[in-house]
């Protein structure tokens, strides 16, 4: 079935397009009035993400209110360490808390190298998202990267310094390979199935990237994000590593097609460390906290630093929840009007 807006799928695939298409990170959620109503009339975050309707429901609320040019599948990357036996639970103020974490190498035995199955309930919210999009724009499917799922297993929560998951991967690097390896083999599985079930394309989010030196982050992350692309050629790819500016060089020889940069990546520079890859950013999603006037003329001025080919224009990490829905649209307006000269 041919997409009727296929703009993304083209330029990560490197292809000239008439414009730069653009989706944002956290496009879906507490930015819009009609994410808070839908989540108002259920239990929770997860009980949101657990049920294929209305997760359907406001994965398609951003193409119809804000009128991005695709759709990202309202999930959660911790989906992964739940299925392979660590529950989660969302907090309201605290955000993601694991009851139980993986503390020594003995905790392995609470875990297991899950399958798609396992994640039943998002296959079939993209299953359903797919038949109610009716081809409108691609559908995105993600997973976090091994080493940013791997910190959530071990520290339990989010963390500002990250010193448990990196103590183990100084003392006890033979441990933190085995767990790596089996989230690994748990989200070729899950991506698998996400193709199968229907996504167009997809991102690997590894948020936690920048607090690993350049050495670890090649032996704990990227070898890892390696491994899931070398194992995915289905659809096109995209890297996102938030702060690891200084991978950029190895992420132009990774087996993906887009790299996602974050606001303190140098569009110039990024250029010329990633030659061989579409660039998909980078707008500081603080911009807009500016006025209209601000966020068209920081738009254009991103636009003009990627220049015409070879960008996706997103944000530099997803939409910060108190961001006026009009500043989103604006910046979302400015790129869909701009035309390269
Ligand atoms: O619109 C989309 O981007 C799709 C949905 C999506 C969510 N989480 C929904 C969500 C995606 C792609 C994610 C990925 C995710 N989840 C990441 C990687 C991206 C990044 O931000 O670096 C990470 C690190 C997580 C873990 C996570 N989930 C945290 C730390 C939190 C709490 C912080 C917060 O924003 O509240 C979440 C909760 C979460 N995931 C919400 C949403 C919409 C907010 C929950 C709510 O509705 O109250």
């Amino acid at each position: 079935m041919q997409l009727k807006n296929d703009l993304l799928l083209r330029a990560a695939k490197g292809l000239t397009t008439e414009r730069t298409p653009i989706w944002l990170m956290r496009q879906a959620g507490r930015i819009l009035p009609e994410y808070r109503k839908v989540r108002a009339t259920i239990k929770d975050f997860k009980a949101l993400v657990k049920s294929p309707e209305h997760a359907t429901e406001v994965t398609i609320q951003p193409v119809d209110i804000l009128g991005v040019d695709a759709a990202i599948i309202f999930s959660d990357i911790l989906v992964i360490p739940e299925a392979m036996g660590l529950n989660y639970e969302m907090e309201e103020s605290k955000g993601p808390v694991f009851p139980r974490k993986i503390e020594s190498p003995a905790d392995l035995k609470l875990v297991h190298i899950s399958q798609a199955e396992e994640l039943q309930y998002v296959l079939d919210a993209i299953t359903l998202t797919k038949r109610e999009l009716n081809n409108r724009v691609p559908l995105i499917g993600f997973a976090g990267a091994p080493w940013t799922i791997f910190s959530y297993m071990i520290e339990g929560r989010g963390s500002k310094t990250f010193s448990a998951a990196k103590k183990v991967l100084y003392s006890q690097p033979e441990f933190a390979h085995q767990l790596l390896s089996m989230i690994t083999q748990s989200t070729i599985h899950y991506l698998k199935g996400q193709i199968k079930a229907g996504v167009d394309i997809i991102q690997i989010f590894d948020s936690w990237a920048g607090v690993l030196s350049p050495e670890q982050y090649e032996e704990f992350s990227l070898r890892y994000i390696n491994q899931i692309c070398d194992a995915i050629d289905e659809v096109p790819k995209i890297v996102f590593a938030k702060g690891a500016f200084f991978a950029r060089q190895q992420m132009n020889a990774i087996n993906c097609d887009v790299v996602g940069l974050d606001w303190n990546m140098g569009v110039a520079e990024s250029r010329q460390l990633v030659p061989n890859k579409v660039l998909q950013g980078n707008l500081d999603p603080c911009a807009l906290y500016g006025s209209l006037d601000d966020v068209k003329r920081e738009a254009v001025k991103m636009l003009q630093a990627f220049g015409p080919n070879k960008h996706i224009a997103n944000l530099g990490h997803g939409l910060y929840p108190d961001t006026e829905v009009d500043k989103v649209k604006c910046y979302i307006d400015a790129v869909k009007n701009y035309r390269h000269g």
